[in-house]
């Protein structure tokens, strides 16, 4: 791999069973954007410059079909590609055809992930933040059966580095966002949430109060996490799939100072720094299992 490292996380396909009500949830209600229309998809965007953060694709079932990671550029991708030999579905860097474009490979990794590394994709220049609209997804976590292996696999072939680990997560960092990717340990690799950045505190309360205005109470929060500083409110969104609006994730650079769980201990009752919201509700934590990634490596139609 060299010094070549995966510098963002751009967008995740999803497997949508019910599609015409998951497209009405996410642009009218989560406030994203269609920028493409396939046969048996649609591609969203945010604020932010990113061509689209979600995919939501025709699926038999509920699913995590791909994650798109972004490298600086060709090199690097060839250089992360040339570190995945023998990962399985791997394939040769090339230009995408898909919206959005780019260029970059596929490949699964360990525990069965689709995962795509791309560079020079489309980017949007009207990137002015909007009061109640995400600006791109701010983090992933995912379930692994042993995450320690799971995050040395993504620190060693994609440059992540472990930044902080409390008893239940292991966070992953790839630029100044304090985390992009986290794991939290599971009996399979699923799903556990979706974060999408919001410009600022009022845009998590604004954007919890439309969810329950069209029926979707707070699973968990309002609140503030302890690693990564962020403002959160976790709901349950179409498909079982659990998402989260949140705001003011902490900026870090190499000088951070990694932490252990000893770092973040709450009063009796609380599990965030405010201690003010409610759950995590037991169907929330229900729906952080439920969603998982296909055994065959995702081709859009
Ligand atoms: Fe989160």
């Amino acid at each position: 791999m060299g010094n070549a490292k995966i510098n963002g996380l751009r967008s995740i396909d999803l497997g949508i069973v019910d599609l015409a009500r998951a497209r009405d949830f996410y642009t009218g209600i989560w406030q994203l954007t269609p920028v493409a229309e396939t046969r048996g998809g649609v591609y969203l965007r945010g604020t932010g410059p990113d061509h689209h953060i979600i995919g939501l694709h025709r699926h038999p079932v509920a699913a995590m079909l791909r994650i798109d990671l972004t490298a600086p550029d060709r090199a690097a991708v060839d250089a992360l590609h040339d570190g995945l030999a023998g990962a399985a579905a791997l394939t040769t860097p090339a230009a995408i055809a898909e919206t959005g474009g780019g260029y970059g490979f596929s490949f699964r990794d360990p525990d069965g992930r689709n995962l795509r590394v791309i560079a020079e994709s489309a980017r949007h220049p009207d990137t002015a933040p909007r009061a109640d609209r995400p600006g791109k997804i701010a983090h992933l976590v995912l379930n692994a059966p042993d995450p320690e292996s799971t995050s040395d696999f993504w620190c060693r072939h994609l440059g992540f580095r472990i930044i902080d680990r409390t008893k239940a997560l292991t966070f992953l960092n790839c630029n100044e966002d304090h985390h992009s990717i986290a794991f939290a340990r599971g009996d399979a690799a699923t799903l556990h949430h979706i974060a999408f950045e919001m410009p600022e505190i009022d845009s998590v309360m604004r954007g919890a109060g439309r969810m329950r205005d069209n029926g979707f109470p707070i699973e968990w929060g309002i609140g503030r996490h302890g690693p990564g500083d962020n403002v959160f409110a976790y709901f349950l969104g179409p498909e079982g799939m659990v998402i989260e609006y949140t705001a003011e994730v902490e900026q870090v650079d190499e000088s951070y100072t990694v932490k252990g769980p000893e770092a973040w201990v709450w009063a009796p009752g609380r599990n965030d720094q405010w201690g003010i919201g409610i759950g995590p509700t037991h169907r929330m934590e229900a729906a952080q299992t439920s969603i998982g990634f296909p055994a065959e490596p995702f081709t859009p139609a």
